[in-house]
């Protein structure tokens, strides 16, 4: 019996990390003596990776409030040693991620030897193109938690409480082992267009200019926005890594379909011409609409009780996501199908009407 399981729910539950830790530990060393060792060495492998913020992590879990609202105004990301977050970039942004990554890891080593570099990421592009989860990705890969605050949610309508929830997140994240991330950090300049008052609101983004600037020389910020038009000349200036992320093109498109669906059997993915041809459809879309539309697929496979995802079903998502219910109509659907090499057989079954008025459909078009 292994007690130790329900030492470390308990103390999950109560957010006391070194007991989770110290409980591990054990039931480690249990099934090490019971002959288990192969789920001992998975354990004390993913408690050894997080062993630099164990220590530190409850200090994380304080999280700093609105003081009007009370609400947190930071959310903190654990990474977890199996977190396997599936992300698709072009090769030039994937390196530059990867030497971002390569300086946070070799960061104590650099300070050692008196190099000092700082590290911080400005990440702008389209929505749903992948910024958020980059910052997530880049917090699994290092091991350090991710501190979220999402400025959209900070911009209070009292601008005056703004620059202090703004400081109390530096604060809160400065000499810690984590990452802090500035997600929606355009709202702040956003703010210009509403009722505030102009020099409150420069004050407020010079003292955001402050905290970074003091805050980034021995920590790590990564920012995010899908505005970059709106920020100052002042702030770019203070991000020594830049990336903006763009729209993904055809041979990206296709490992993402192969991402989103690799947990099910597909007739398209070992299929080039539906591949391709789903790759062509799926241009001009985010990743986030791809995933949206691929789930959405998926879960009508399931519905239906059928076991492989057919091309078909990925087409009627995406012409439904293209076109909003008012234009949409079976005949377009039918004919939509048609021309992107849907045998008639198919959509009769799929549409649940007879062959013949599939062909009426089609004739009527034409
Ligand atoms: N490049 C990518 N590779 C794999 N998945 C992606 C990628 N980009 C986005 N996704 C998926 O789309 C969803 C939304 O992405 P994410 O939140 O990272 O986008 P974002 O750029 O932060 O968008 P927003 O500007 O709306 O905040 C995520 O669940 C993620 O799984
Ligand atoms: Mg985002």
């Amino acid at each position: 019996m292994y007690t130790e399981i329900l030492r470390i729910v308990e103390s999950g539950l109560l957010k006391d990390t070194k007991k989770v830790y110290n409980y591990a530990k054990l039931l480690a060393d249990k099934l090490d003596k019971d002959g288990n060792d192969r789920m001992s060495k998975m354990i004390l492998k993913v408690i050894d990776s997080k062993k630099a913020t164990t220590v530190t992590m409850d200090e994380l879990l304080t999280t700093p409030v609105d003081q009007e609202s009370r609400l947190s105004i930071v959310d903190v990301n654990i990474p977890y040693a199996n977190d396997d977050i599936p992300i698709v970039l072009p090769k030039l942004i994937d390196n530059k991620i990867a030497d971002f990554i390569n300086v946070v890891k070799h960061q104590s080593q650099l300070a050692q030897k008196g190099v000092e570099m700082p590290n911080s990421l400005l990440l702008y592009g389209n929505p749903g193109c992948g910024k958020t989860t980059i910052a997530k990705y880049i917090s699994e890969q290092t091991g350090l938690p991710l501190v979220i605050a999402r400025f959209d949610a900070i911009v209070s309508s009292l601008l005056g409480n703004t620059a202090k929830n703004i400081r109390k997140i530096f604060d809160f994240a400065d000499n810690k082992p984590c990452i802090l991330f500035l997600d929606e950090f355009d709202a702040i300049a956003k703010a210009r267009d509403d009722q505030y008052e102009l020099g409150e609101l420069k004050r407020v983004i010079n003292s955001l200019l402050q905290n970074i600037d003091s805050f980034a020389k021995q920590n790590i910020l990564i920012a995010a926005t899908n505005h970059p038009e709106l920020l100052d000349k002042a702030i770019w200036r203070r991000f020594n890594t830049v990336i903006g992320i763009g729209l993904p093109r055809e041979d990206e498109i296709v490992k993402l379909i192969k991402t989103f669906t690799n947990d099910f059997d597909t007739d398209f993915n070992t299929d080039d011409k539906k591949l391709d041809k789903l790759a062509k459809l799926f241009v001009e879309k985010s990743p986030s609409d791809i995933k949206t539309i691929i789930n959405n697929a998926k879960a009508r496979t399931i519905i239906n009780d059928r076991n492989t995802l057919q091309y078909e079903d990925v087409l009627i998502e995406l012409f439904e996501f293209n076109n909003h219910s008012i234009n949409l109509t079976i005949e377009k659907l039918v004919e939509y199908l048609n021309e992107n090499g849907v045998a008639q057989s198919v959509i009769a079954e799929r549409m649940n009407v007879s062959l013949r008025q599939i062909r009426n459909y089609l004739n009527k078009q034409s």
